[in-house]
């Protein structure tokens, strides 16, 4: 296994997006489309955070910032890179380019059984403020929202 922090952070480009897509089906049973997953990178309120190695991308943070309030829509590692901080750098990343938005408070869904971004989350400050009954499908499974506020 490589070293932890072998990798840049940064923010994602169109040019990523053969990457983006491959991290995305091997992360996910219902992956994003192309187009869904390019205009979350180029969307008029989109912020990214990304890491690269060897000059490609190996994990993403995708959301939307509006106002106060910033969603967050996607976020995965490419699997035989998992477990090396990627995902904790990328997160500081993200909600350092928030609070310099203005952004009060980040929001998410998370399936309930997802304990490694579950875990990865809740260290970031997140809490549980609701839920929503069978959200996911394949499988179905309930969506856990999660809120941090930004201090
Ligand atoms: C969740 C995910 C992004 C974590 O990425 P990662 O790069 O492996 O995570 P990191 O190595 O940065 O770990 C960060 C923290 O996440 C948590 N975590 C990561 N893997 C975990 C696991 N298997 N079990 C429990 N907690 C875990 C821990 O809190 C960890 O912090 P620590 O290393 O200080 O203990 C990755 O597992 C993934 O891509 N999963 C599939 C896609 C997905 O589920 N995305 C979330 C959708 S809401």
């Amino acid at each position: 296994m490589k070293p932890r922090a072998d990798f840049e952070i940064n923010s994602l480009c169109e040019e990523d997006i053969g990457n983006i897509i491959e991290i995305e089906k091997a992360s996910f049973s219902d992956p994003w489309s192309e187009n869904a997953l390019l205009s979350s990178v180029n969307g008029p309120y989109s912020l990214t955070a990304c890491a690269r190695e060897d000059g490609r991308v190996i994990g993403y943070v995708m959301g939307t910032a509006l106002y106060e309030d910033c969603e967050i829509t996607n976020v995965a590692v490419l699997p035989p890179c998992r477990g090396r901080g990627a995902a904790r750098a990328m997160m500081e990343r993200f909600l350092s380019l928030c609070r310099g938005k203005g952004v009060g408070r980040v929001l998410l869904e998370v399936r309930e059984s997802n304990a490694a971004a579950v875990g990865l989350y809740a260290s970031f400050g997140f809490e549980v403020y609701g839920r929503r009954k069978e959200y996911y499908s394949a499988p179905t499974e309930d969506a856990l929202l999660m809120v941090v506020e930004l201090k």
